[in-house]
């Protein structure tokens, strides 16, 4: 019996591990930035910023933390606080001939992308400039579907306004190449209808989405969200990294309320703290507060660091708890995600992110399709899988107190039975897209007959081929560890807005959803503010 089809798991895992070898060939080719000047408002020099006060603090200037922080700035001072240096002027961040170059060039404390390999095996990356991981991702702009919507009790009317407040922005219609525009008729072909068109919404069947990259090739990052704000209430702090968030209880032990944040210069030349605080004007009910926006892992990480979490862990760090919080870290989640490549061999095409998307049967799975480099001058064509509702979840835990390690993750992919037999009909809906006639008329190969498709090999397909689609969330999820208005239990004046609070992942993906969600809570809190003040 031959072991799956056309699907080349070798060259998957080749294609893969590529990642990790070809890392300085590259260097020399890509061209100078030219370094657009990095704004006013925007230092590294951590002594502006120590010892002082603000409104509001947000950690994390990521996907979530720009657009936050910048509407808070309208009306109130606010520091954000970003572990990675500025992307203007970066071409691996803004220019689209060298997307996924920085997943290629990773390095342990600066490089644009950190990677991390969850305990499950598999590599993944996270983002470490202003801007976070949407500097680094495939710029695939989707809202999330109304039942998302509905599930999270938000207010439509303004979630409305905020994902168009976004999309004015950073939000492009792609123009399709021709690769796109064959996996769109191969989508169509595999029975993935209606045909959308050019739709932002999240509805069933193929459509061509939004992109950050605009009509020059310029990548569009959430930084770009900060301009919006007011320069002169806004201090971004970058390559200073958040070691943990100072209490004080005004002597009552069960009264702890977030006071500032010690943090340090992510190069590692100096072990010094310096901290920074919250202004208390008047009395406690017209406090700002100190805002996570560290993302999946970075949100989590920072609580525990902070000592809120499950008590036994904190103790073996030794770190002091402020909360026992069990449900710190706990529903960890990735979708999983089956890639087949469809070319024969690497070649030299130039890179290319996706711009179409295929969502199937109820909504279950997600289908895109690009152009990756594997080394400075080859790249391959996956066409991509994601299973958008696993019920498999994992879990974040601390290795080491230094905030500047990745947190030890695992996943459990496919861990559940249910989650391997929905990824056997994902792979079988895979299949007909990478078979299609168009598909394969366009990389001049003969469309294959019918192939066998036994379950178990299929299975066994799953688990040994599982990867990362990019869409981890959890570890600080609504209900569990923040309550609807995300504010952290158990203690005042913290909250956590990012994609850590997600317990499912939003729309085909999540950047959008993300971007949203800084925009509207910010909005939220102005007019929380408000009200109380007047
Ligand atoms: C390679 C890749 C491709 C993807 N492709 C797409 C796509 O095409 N479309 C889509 O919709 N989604 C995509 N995604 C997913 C999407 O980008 C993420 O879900 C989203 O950006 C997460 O946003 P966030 O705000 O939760 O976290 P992030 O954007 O990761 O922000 C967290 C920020 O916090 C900073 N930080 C962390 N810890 C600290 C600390 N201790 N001190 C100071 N700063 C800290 C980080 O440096 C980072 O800037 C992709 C993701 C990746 C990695
Ligand atoms: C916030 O600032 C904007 C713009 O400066 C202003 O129009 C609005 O009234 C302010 N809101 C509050 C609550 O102060
Ligand atoms: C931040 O750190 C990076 C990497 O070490 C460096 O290249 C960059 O110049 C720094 N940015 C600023 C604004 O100092
Ligand atoms: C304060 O904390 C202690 C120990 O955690 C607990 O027993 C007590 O009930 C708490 N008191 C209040 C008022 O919450
Ligand atoms: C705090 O200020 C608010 C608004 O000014 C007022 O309504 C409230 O009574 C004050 N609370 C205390 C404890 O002084
Ligand atoms: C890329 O460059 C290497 C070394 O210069 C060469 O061996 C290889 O054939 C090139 N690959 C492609 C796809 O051109």
């Amino acid at each position: 019996m031959k072991f799956p089809d056309t699907f080349h798991s070798h060259e998957l895992l080749i294609a893969f591990s590529f990642f990790l070898l070809t890392l300085p060939l590259f260097s020399s080719s890509l061209p100078e930035g030219k370094g657009k000047e990095v704004p006013y408002y925007m230092t590294s020099d951590v002594k502006e910023v120590a010892g002082k006060s603000f409104d509001y603090i947000v950690v994390g200037g990521g996907t979530t933390g720009c657009p936050l922080a910048a509407t808070l700035s309208d009306n109130f001072s606010v520091l954000l606080v970003e572990r990675g240096g500025s992307p203007f002027g970066n071409p691996l961040v803004t220019d689209k001939r060298f997307f996924g170059f920085s997943l290629l060039q990773t390095d342990e404390y600066t490089s644009v992308a950190q990677s991390f390999i969850s305990t499950d095996g598999i590599q993944n990356h996270r983002g470490r400039v202003l801007g976070g991981s949407s500097a680094i991702n495939g710029g695939f702009y989707s809202r999330a579907r109304e039942d998302f919507v509905k599930k999270a009790g938000w207010d439509e009317e303004l979630i409305k306004k905020a994902y168009e407040w976004v999309e004015s922005k950073v939000v492009f219609p792609p123009e399709l190449t021709p690769w796109q525009s064959v996996v769109e008729f191969g989508l169509l072909e595999a029975g993935i209808l209606p045909y959308n068109g050019y739709s932002l919404e999240h509805i069933e069947g193929t459509k061509i989405g939004g992109t950050a990259f605009d009509q020059c090739g310029k990548r569009h990052t959430s930084a770009d969200l900060l301009e919006a704000g007011n320069p002169k209430n806004l201090v971004v702090l970058l390559n200073a990294t958040v070691n943990n968030i100072i209490f004080s209880n005004n002597g009552k032990a069960n009264e702890s309320r977030a006071h500032g944040i010690r943090f340090i210069k992510s190069d590692g030349s100096s072990n010094h703290m310096h901290e920074a605080y919250l202004n208390k004007p008047g009395n406690s009910s017209t406090w700002g507060d100190v805002i996570l926006s560290a993302g999946a892992l970075g949100s989590p990480q920072l609580l525990l660091l902070s000592g809120i979490g499950p008590h036994d862990h904190l103790k073996d760090l030794n770190i002091p708890t402020i909360v026992d919080l069990q449900e710190v870290g706990e529903g960890m989640q990735d979708n999983p995600c089956i890639a087949k490549l469809v070319d024969t061999m690497p070649q030299k095409r130039l890179p290319e992110p996706p711009e179409v998307v295929g969502i199937a049967d109820n909504f279950k799975f997600i289908i895109q399709a690009g152009v990756l480099p594997i080394s400075f001058n080859a790249s391959r064509m996956p066409i991509a899988a994601k299973l958008a509702f696993p019920i498999s979840r994992g879990k974040l835990e601390l290795d080491s107190t230094d905030p500047r390690q990745n947190p030890s993750i695992k996943f459990n992919y496919l861990a559940k039975e249910k989650d391997l037999d929905e990824c056997v009909k994902m792979v079988q809906l895979l299949n007909k897209v990478t078979k299609s006639q168009s598909v394969s008329s366009f990389l001049g190969i003969k469309p294959q007959e019918k192939l066998m498709s036994n379950s178990d090999e299929l299975r066994k397909l799953c688990k040994n081929n599982v990867r990362t689609f990019y869409h981890y969330h959890g570890g600080c999820i609504v209900g569990s560890v923040v309550d609807k208005d995300y504010r952290v239990y158990g203690v005042k004046g913290l909250r956590v807005i990012d994609g850590s609070t997600f317990q499912e992942s939003p729309g085909t993906n999540p950047m959008a959803t993300v971007m949203m969600l800084g925009r509207y809570q910010g909005v939220k809190l102005v007019e929380e503010r408000r009200e109380i003040c007047s």
